[in-house]
């Protein structure tokens, strides 16, 4: 195929990025296309229309508006009548599905070797909550080997968190090009429209479509003013578009389902823009790990990349946590995460290595969900391992990346994720190995 970058018109800048999380960005391909003095001038330079993209309230207090102006060369309004586009794999409403207490694992998807774009190859794990009520998440699997082409998409149901475990994605979108690998991230404000090529064969990941507020960088308390994910770290893309007419397909998430309108142009025209409603990656091997340094597995939540925010304050509607390569250190310590039961639902999938809390079955791509309230922890082999190792000596994890998308409402798994093959049904096994030790004659462990 060709290259975004053949395809490109009035630029031929290689993949450039602003700095900052949140920023209110400016940026144009053209000297002089961004407007100055107003934001919709009577004609705009190059003869471009400025059409205003609203991610929040209008009224939204200052620090948590985002919004962006667009200066393209055609406004969004110009697009073909959407009909329902049908998708086997995709679920949007998860009110009412049967959603078993029990822990629950997946290996691996394979990517499929029919032609499969990043839309086709979606595969609905789970959901919370609801689009319409812009509250909860649905969580994808994505699967693809081949680029989209003439075909592009927006979510209006949700921002998009784009996890790659599998081959690197290029994310063009309205506002300018991502490039991105497993252990990175991107997300997709909602409403932007992109595409997704394939810069390697094969490519597969997770999605956390988020109905809810859009994500932010949490505040740092205690920690003081630096630690971990810094706001410099954040990469948005320089504006970037291209002028190309031709028949063309745009997909909208829209109420649950996916719907399909012709284009006569690629919708990433966009010449100029300037705002802070703007998609953004983060390579997670920048995270500074925060940890004990004395003793005790401190909770989770000191792994929280970011967050989006519930109308209950210190509650948040869903956290992006992740478990980076870090050294273990406490003393005394049953070091690996203790059993556990929470409020939280959790759905896990690993990027890269091993995880440290399981000795098998939770692989690079796999995926794992422990709903509200559902005992879990590690397996019987960890648990002997850790409860014997040296606690003297610091230990490395250092091939590892695995993730959360924790929820505060309870993940109903999709019927298909049910299912699949991939499903490993013999997971709650692994913890059946766990004995009794207890002796009421003898205080001391053995
Ligand atoms: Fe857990």
């Amino acid at each position: 195929m060709r290259s975004a970058s053949a395809l490109a018109a009035g630029t031929d800048r290689a993949l450039e990025y602003l700095t900052g999380f949140g920023n209110h960005f400016a940026t144009e391909a053209l000297p002089g296309a961004l407007p100055q003095g107003r934001n919709s001038p009577q004609r705009c330079p190059y003869g471009l229309y400025a059409e205003q993209l609203s991610g929040t309230a209008f009224t939204a207090p200052r620090h948590a508006n985002r919004h962006t102006w667009l200066y393209r060369i055609r406004p969004a309004a110009v697009q073909g009548e959407f009909r329902a586009l049908e998708h086997p794999g995709l679920l949007g409403q998860f009110a009412g599905l049967p959603a078993p207490p029990d822990p629950l694992r997946w290996s691996a998807l394979p990517v499929p070797q029919e032609p499969t774009d990043f839309i086709d190859g979606l595969l609905t794990a789970g959901g919370a909550g609801s689009s319409d009520a812009h509250s909860g998440c649905a969580i994808h699997w994505y699967r693809a080997n081949r680029s989209m082409r003439e075909r592009f998409f927006y979510d209006a149901d949700g921002e998009l968190l784009i996890v790659p475990q599998l081959g690197r994605l290029r994310v063009a979108s309205e506002l300018g090009r991502l490039d991105v690998e497993p252990q990175e991230i991107v997300v997709v404000p909602r409403g932007v429209r992109f595409r997704v090529e394939l810069l390697d064969a094969e490519a597969r990941g997770y999605l956390c479509e988020n109905f809810g507020a859009p994500f932010k960088l949490p505040d740092l308390g205690p920690i003081g003013s630096n630690g971990l994910a810094n706001p410099r770290d954040f990469l948005t893309p320089v504006a970037w578009y291209e002028d190309r007419d031709g028949p063309m397909e745009l997909v909208a998430k829209f109420g649950g389902a996916l719907w399909s309108a012709e284009l006569d142009h690629s919708p990433l025209d966009v010449v100029a823009w300037h705002g802070n409603h703007a998609p953004y990656k983060y390579d997670l091997r920048r995270f500074n790990t925060i940890g004990s340094i004395s003793y005790d597995h401190p909770d989770p939540s000191i792994f929280l990349v970011l967050q989006s925010l519930s109308d209950t304050p210190g509650v948040d509607a869903i956290d992006f946590v992740i478990f980076p390569p870090r050294w273990l250190v406490m003393q005394d310590t049953f070091r690996p995460p203790w059993f556990h039961r929470n409020i939280a639902s959790e759905f896990m999938g690993l990027i890269h290595g091993v995880y440290d809390a399981k000795a098998h079955g939770f692989e690079p791509g796999g995926a794992s969900l422990h709903n509200c309230m559902t005992g879990h922890g590690p397996d019987a082999q960890t648990f002997e391992r850790a409860s014997r190792a040296d606690t003297q000596t610091p230990q490395r994890i250092g091939d590892t990346m695995a993730f959360m998308f924790e929820t505060r409402t309870l993940i109903r798994p999709s019927p298909r994720a049910l299912a699949l093959p991939q499903r490993q049904r013999d997971y709650a096994r692994c913890w059946q190995g766990l004995g009794r030790h207890f002796n009421a004659q003898a205080r001391e462990p053995r």
